[in-house]
């Protein structure tokens, strides 16, 4: 069946691979990729699928609210996967209004652009708010985030995502706006940004930078393989029930010292260094305000439900990752060079 689906986000990373998927397992749909290209945006993180003939680009800001309504109405889409964020914790600390503007005001502008176009007529269609774990907060040592537990965000970042998970699920509840939503643990693979824990410290290992560790390091995340992200937003697109949340995660606990020091150890058997060479990189430095301490996801609702399981273990996704930086050393390049500059000077020599 052919559809036409907006893809908001899809010069980004996850967002690129959410892309590349549909591009290449959907000949039959027209996939428009709608992004403002802001420093996170990247054409080329999607330049191997840009010439396929069901591939739109549109660069778009979602606070442009007429923009947005001359693009439902050229495209007339039957489904919108909404990912354009601004992601990065340490940036919302800084300017916590950017994410207030773009996550939370650009996220409802989509929504009324949606109900705009589709004037209650709302049979297969689907907006789809691709969200996170971080809005649940943090757990102590034990127990997990399910599609129940309370909202409980620390940071900028969270507290704007957390808006705007809540003011999807109004659209839903108040104006019957086909919903669904998912929150995913930490992602990570080819395409990442580095200012990111693992492609930041990939960068600084072959730049022989300092690592550097956020408070005592014993800090906790989930992490999934990117790829396997794209996989279940495939499954949560086609086969999610209307206004249900999915909770996606990796079933994989790292402390982030114990990550590093297996990041290390990694890197230095790729780069053919004696054992122990970038671990004497790792540096503790001062904590993150408000840091959360863990966060870990009960993935069994889309397991049972949509068959969903992560398909690489974290050895293999790290192993393809490291390769994968060490390949594109031309992509890091372009983008370590200008703005990144200054923000790695701010952040991290301040
Ligand atoms: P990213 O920062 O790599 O990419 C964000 C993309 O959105 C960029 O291409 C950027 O140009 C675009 N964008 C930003 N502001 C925009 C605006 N105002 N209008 C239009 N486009 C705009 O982010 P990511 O890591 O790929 O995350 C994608 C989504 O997944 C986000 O919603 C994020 O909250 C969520 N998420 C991320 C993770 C993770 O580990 N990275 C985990 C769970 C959920
Ligand atoms: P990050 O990749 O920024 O993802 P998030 O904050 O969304 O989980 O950080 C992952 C973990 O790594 C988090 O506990 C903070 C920590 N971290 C560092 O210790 N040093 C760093 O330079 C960065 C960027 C993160």
């Amino acid at each position: 069946m052919s559809k036409t689906i907006v893809i908001t986000g899809g010069a980004g990373f996850i967002g690129s691979h959410v892309v590349r998927l549909f591009v290449t397992k959907y000949p039959s749909y027209q996939i428009v990729n709608l992004d403002a290209l802001t420093y996170a945006g990247n054409l080329e993180n999607i330049r191997d699928i840009e010439k396929s003939p069901n591939y739109n680009f549109e660069k778009q800001n979602i606070l442009d609210v007429e923009g947005l309504d001359a693009l439902f109405a050229k495209y007339n889409p039957d489904g919108v996967i909404h990912l354009a964020a601004e992601s990065h914790v340490d940036r919302s600390i800084v300017s916590p209004l950017d994410f207030v503007y773009t996550n939370v005001i650009g996220t409802v502008n989509l929504l009324n652009a949606a109900k705009k176009a589709w004037q209650g007529s709302f049979q297969d269609r689907r907006f789809y708010h691709v969200s996170t774990d971080e809005v649940y907060g943090a757990l102590g040592q034990t127990g997990f985030f399910t599609e129940s537990t309370r909202y409980d965000p620390h940071s900028p970042y969270s507290a704007s995502k957390a808006a705007s998970d809540h003011f999807v699920r109004a659209y839903h509840d108040t104006y019957s706006l086909p919903i669904v939503l998912s929150n995913c643990s930490n992602n990570y693979g080819p395409y990442h940004f580095p200012e990111k824990l693992i492609p930041l410290f990939i960068n600084n290992i072959i730049q022989k930078k300092p690592l550097p560790v956020y408070g005592d390091g014993l800090y906790t995340r989930d992490w999934l393989f990117v790829k396997d992200h794209a996989l279940a937003i495939d499954l949560v697109f086609h086969q999610g029930k209307p206004g249900e949340t999915y909770n996606i995660g990796g079933f994989n606990e790292w402390k982030n010292i114990e990550l590093v020091k297996l990041l290390c150890k990694l890197m230095d058997e790729k780069l053919g260094n004696s054992p122990g060479t970038s671990e004497k990189l790792i540096t503790y430095v001062k904590d993150r305000p408000g840091h959360d301490r863990r966060y870990a996801i009960d993935a069994t609702k889309i397991s049972s439900e949509l068959g969903w399981k992560p398909s690489v273990t974290f050895e293999q996704g790290l192993g393809l990752t490291i390769d994968w930086y060490l390949e594109n050393t031309e992509w890091l390049k372009h983008v370590t060079s200008g703005e990144y500059q200054q923000y790695y000077t701010k952040q991290y020599q301040s």
